[in-house]
């Protein structure tokens, strides 16, 4: 770019800042839009505190329906034992924590670990973690130090592990490297520069082979195997859309858009039915268009001398809330559930049906979030 047009992309960001702090007491335009349809719901949900913790980002049940699992900031993974017994520390992802003291310590994560999805495998008990920092690993059902199953890929570290799912029938686990650029504290610069370095893998468990199935994906996040396990879902975060890549029939091999979100998409579960739930970490708000409409508007506000918190703060509209999508088994927008002033919820991650409640966790709350459907 030439030296001109960097200035007056550097002004017109600081002008566009400066107005949204000016408006931003008043009316904030940095909000997105009212989703049709949107019911003001999750400020009624119910929440459990973590115990010196924060950030329970995603969460899993164990094949006897104990839990919810969570993996939270400072590398552990806790098991919630009911109102009596409260949370227990069930494993970790790495042996090194002799320094890994403080709730939220985003400049130790890749020595404490941070783990993000959860997944167990339902036949045998063993929970499947994808570590931001250390790749994927499994741990028995007894917990304790979890074992590394992938951490490369034809010979490059993997950057910054996000999620997975498992096919039980075909031994193979589906996960995502958001970006081979990018580890998770610097998920901001990831999302305003607008990455497109991210993957969804196979994992062979009998093999031990990884295959890159999708590349290119802007900020490959929340993977969800369907029910009939002839597709597999990946969040495209900065993109909000999901993408579906196909594992069976006709298109075996091809991907397509299975469905496009008001916001940004983090984790996805599926239910008992097969419908999907979708976290939105955010929704898309007036800067957001602008960034996703113009890549160097991004790179610019990165150079600006702004805190994390302050971008963030832009990022996510300059208010916290939380919204939940339900999208049918072929990506129909079903349900939209919202805490719209974040009054319980903000910045959710994960929402998990459970015998008709929803299990719902966040990468920054200090707790957890029960929605009772009924
Ligand atoms: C949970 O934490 C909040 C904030 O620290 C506190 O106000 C609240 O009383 C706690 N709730 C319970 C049930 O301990």
């Amino acid at each position: 770019m030439a030296m001109n047009s960097k200035l007056i992309l550097t002004a017109t960001a600081l002008a566009v800042l400066s107005i949204i702090w000016a408006f931003s007491s008043t009316t904030n335009i940095l909000k997105g839009p009212p989703i049709k349809g949107s019911q003001d719901l999750l400020l009624k949900a119910e929440t459990i505190n973590l115990t010196g913790a924060v950030g329970p980002e995603s969460l899993a049940f164990d094949p006897t329906g104990e839990g919810p699992y969570t993996g939270v900031a400072d590398g552990r993974i806790l098991k919630w034992q009911g109102p009596q017994h409260g949370w227990i520390d069930f494993a970790v992802t790495s042996s090194q924590r002799k320094e890994c003291l403080h709730p939220f310590a985003p400049h130790m994560e890749h020595i404490c670990g941070r783990p993000l999805g959860l997944r167990f495998d339902q036949k045998n008990g063993d929970l499947y973690i994808a570590d931001a920092y250390l790749g994927l690993q499994v741990v028995g059902p007894t917990g304790g130090l979890a074992t590394q199953l992938v951490t490369e890929v034809g010979g490059a570290a993997l950057r910054f592990t996000n999620d997975m799912d498992i096919d039980e029938h075909e031994d193979v686990i589906y996960f995502t490297d958001t970006s081979t650029i990018f580890q998770r504290r610097q998920f901001i610069s990831a999302v305003l520069s607008e990455d497109k370095t991210g993957r969804l893998m196979k994992y062979d468990k009998s093999s031990k082979e990884v295959t890159v199935l999708l590349r290119g994906l802007a900020f490959a996040n929340g993977v969800a195997l369907s029910k009939d396990r002839s597709f597999v879902l990946v969040a495209e975060t900065t993109s909000c859309r999901i993408v579906r890549f196909w594992l069976q029939g006709p298109n075996a091999g091809k991907h397509d858009i299975f469905a496009e979100l008001p916001g940004f998409p983090d984790n996805i579960r599926r239910n008992s039915k097969g419908e999907f739930w979708v976290a939105l970490h955010a929704k898309t708000g007036l800067l957001l268009k602008k960034v996703i409409s113009n890549s160097r508007f991004g790179k610019t506000l990165l150079k600006l001398p702004l805190s994390f918190k302050q971008l963030h703060h832009f990022l996510v509209g300059g208010q916290a809330h939380a919204t939940a999508i339900k999208l049918s088994e072929d990506g129909k927008i079903l349900e939209v559930f919202e805490d719209i002033e974040g009054k319980t919820l903000r910045f959710i991650s994960e929402v998990e049906e459970k015998d008709g409640k929803l299990w719902i966790g966040s990468v920054l709350m200090p707790f957890i979030g029960i929605y009772n459907l009924n």
